[in-house]
């Protein structure tokens, strides 16, 4: 199964329904929410009422990036607001395995997410409790930004770890991916694009043309 999810970072945020709309008509089966919180990350976005008031109006699978210094303060109300998935950083120091634990308990998927330069060894004690493995393809924060194609060396090693029974997650990208991404991902092993800019600032036939580059691909 391979996912484009739409990062709606990069939609009107006087009106964001509209952006999960949009992936919602395109067919697309997950939307990515970012949560920022001016501390972890230099800018801030939006809070578990705005997720709250999307899950409303929308089916689609919520896949909730939280990029926040104190993540396992925040996981009830983000549970409560309908997240279907919720990714909490590897960086920022507080309880890891028991705020996973909460998430999972709630019924909620889990993810682990980690930086570009963050190495990938902090991850590997949890890859057989993990439904998602996240590498940023971008420093966090902003939308906009250029891939990092480095990055996609540690996706390539947790991919292999992963064919070698060592867990059953997805592999997941976010941050500037684009079309000309789409191959070298697959070969890295990544199941789940996330695409804001590249996504919303294309016409209707691009978009569907990006997305079935990534969801036709097997
Ligand atoms: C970056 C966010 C991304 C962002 C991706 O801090 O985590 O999800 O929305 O947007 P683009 O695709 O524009 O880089
Ligand atoms: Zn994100």
């Amino acid at each position: 199964m391979k996912i484009l999810a739409p990062s709606i970072l990069a939609g009107n945020h006087a009106n964001l329904s509209n952006a999960v709309e949009i992936a919602e008509k395109d067919g697309r089966k997950w939307v990515h929410l970012d949560i920022m919180d001016g501390h972890f990350v230099p800018n801030l976005s939006f809070g578990p009422q705005t997720v709250a008031d999307l899950r409303k109006d929308s089916t689609l699978f919520f896949d909730v990036h939280l990029m926040l210094d104190q993540p396992d303060k925040y996981i009830d109300p983000f549970i409560k607001a309908g997240s279907d998935l919720i990714s909490i950083h590897l960086e920022p120091d507080y309880d890891h395995q028991g705020t996973l634990n909460r998430i999972k308990k709630a019924g909620v998927k889990t993810g682990l997410v980690i930086n570009p330069d963050t190495p990938i060894d902090g991850l590997l004690g949890y890859l057989d409790q993990v439904d998602l493995i996240l590498f940023m393809t971008v420093f966090p924060g902003f939308g906009g930004q250029k891939f990092i194609d480095e990055v996609l060396l540690k996706a390539k090693e947790i991919s292999k770890l992963r064919s070698e029974g060592k867990g059953n997650f997805l592999i997941e990208v976010d941050g500037g991916v684009g079309p000309e991404h789409v191959e070298p991902c697959l070969a890295a092993g990544v199941d789940v694009f996330v695409a804001g800019t590249a996504y919303y600032q294309r016409d209707d036939q691009g978009r569907k043309e990006f997305a079935e580059s990534v969801e036709q691909s097997c």
